[in-house]
């Protein structure tokens, strides 16, 4: 996947598009510059790209690092630790060291997070088709292991759309976090396969499955919620059907899949990522439904009333996933 010229075209906004611009919501301010992805060239979106001189229209989706530097401590604590160890039994008594790659890595949460829980050597290749954010998960990237063993890194910048079982030769284990939802099924099934054909296990985290449960609950939650559902699915995208189109995907592979809850549970320490999230996500559903405005508008000013105050709290559910190649001999 080396280096590939792009040619699929990624669109619309995802549950990372902290940027209400749907609907009369815009007018709250305070947002991140280029959250989340934005829509293709001719889509209606809920987030602007970075404001980059100079940038093709044509160009896919890029995402802030600033909102992902914001989602990294509540990715951490949300990850299943369980699929980790997994992992970890699979690697048990390896002494030459694993290849990890990382798809759709950003700014390299990932690898931070998993790379200290894995004993042994490992070389991390990071593979995004967004070049600024493969340089700040380089510059990111933990160097030692649980063990303290060494790390390296190589980047690779291309297309997933195009990922073939030879980019993962070698491989030992691919990851991904935030990534599922923002695939269309064929580029699942593309990731899926290369998987397969490279007989290499796959973590991968943090898919949104489409359900929020908000404390206090409000009679708009649901009808937002279903909005933004609708408005994840744009452009073809999996959105809160990824889980369930990678358990098919990776079982027509004929590979193993386990899943494991892994919400992020918002309260009181996590008011600035509550705030940006809940703009985007009020934000979208009014794009998508734009005669929700009216009501939303209060709805998104009383949520981050409550927010600011520390009297909100959100189960915002996501889905890890494992899926493992069959057996050989008990052993890859
Ligand atoms: C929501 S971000 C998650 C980033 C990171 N994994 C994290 O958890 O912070 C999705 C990432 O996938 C990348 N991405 C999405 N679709 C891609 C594709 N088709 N090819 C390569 N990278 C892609 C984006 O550039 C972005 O960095």
């Amino acid at each position: 996947m080396n280096e590939r010229t792009r040619t699929a075209d990624h669109a619309s906004a995802s549950p990372e598009a902290p940027r209400g611009q749907g609907g009369n919501v815009s007018a709250v301010p305070e947002v991140i510059p280029g959250a989340g992805p934005a829509a293709r060239p001719g889509g209606r979106d809920t987030v602007r790209p970075r404001d980059e001189p100079g940038r093709d229209a044509e160009e896919p989706a890029r995402y802030a690092p600033e909102w992902l530097r914001l989602r990294e401590p509540a990715d951490a604590d949300a990850r299943a630790g369980t699929l980790v160890e997994a992992v970890r039994d699979r690697f048990a008594g390896r002494t030459d060291g694993v290849v990890v790659h990382d798809l759709g890595c950003g700014t390299g949460s990932m690898g931070r997070w998993l790379a200290p829980r894995l004993d042994g050597a490992q070389h991390w290749v990071l593979h995004d088709r967004d070049p600024y954010l493969l340089h700040f998960a380089a510059a990111g990237a933990p160097d030692a292991a649980a063990d303290g063993a060494p790390l390296s890194v190589e980047t690779r910048r291309g297309d997933l759309a195009r990922l073939t079982p030879d980019d993962l030769a070698g491989g030992h284990l691919v990851t991904a976090s935030a990534l599922l939802d923002v695939l269309t099924r064929a580029e699942l099934d593309t990731l899926a396969a290369a998987c397969a054909g490279a007989d290499c296990p796959a973590l991968l985290t943090l898919s949104v499955a489409g359900r929020v449960e908000f404390t206090p609950a409000d009679p708009l939650d649901a009808e937002l919620a279903d909005a933004f559902n609708t408005h994840q699915r744009r452009g073809g995208l999996l959105g809160p059907d990824a889980v369930t189109a990678a358990c098919e995907a990776f079982a027509a592979q004929g590979m193993t899949v386990r899943l494991h809850p892994s919400p992020w549970r918002l309260g009181a320490g996590h008011a600035a990522l509550a705030a940006q999230w809940l703009r985007g996500w009020v934000g979208a559903a009014v794009e998508q439904r734009p005669e929700l405005a009216a009501r939303a508008e209060p709805y998104l000013a009383r949520r981050l009333a409550a927010c600011a105050a520390g009297e909100l709290e959100a189960v915002v559910h996501h889905s890890d996933l494992l899926a493992l190649p069959p057996a050989v001999d008990g052993l890859r």
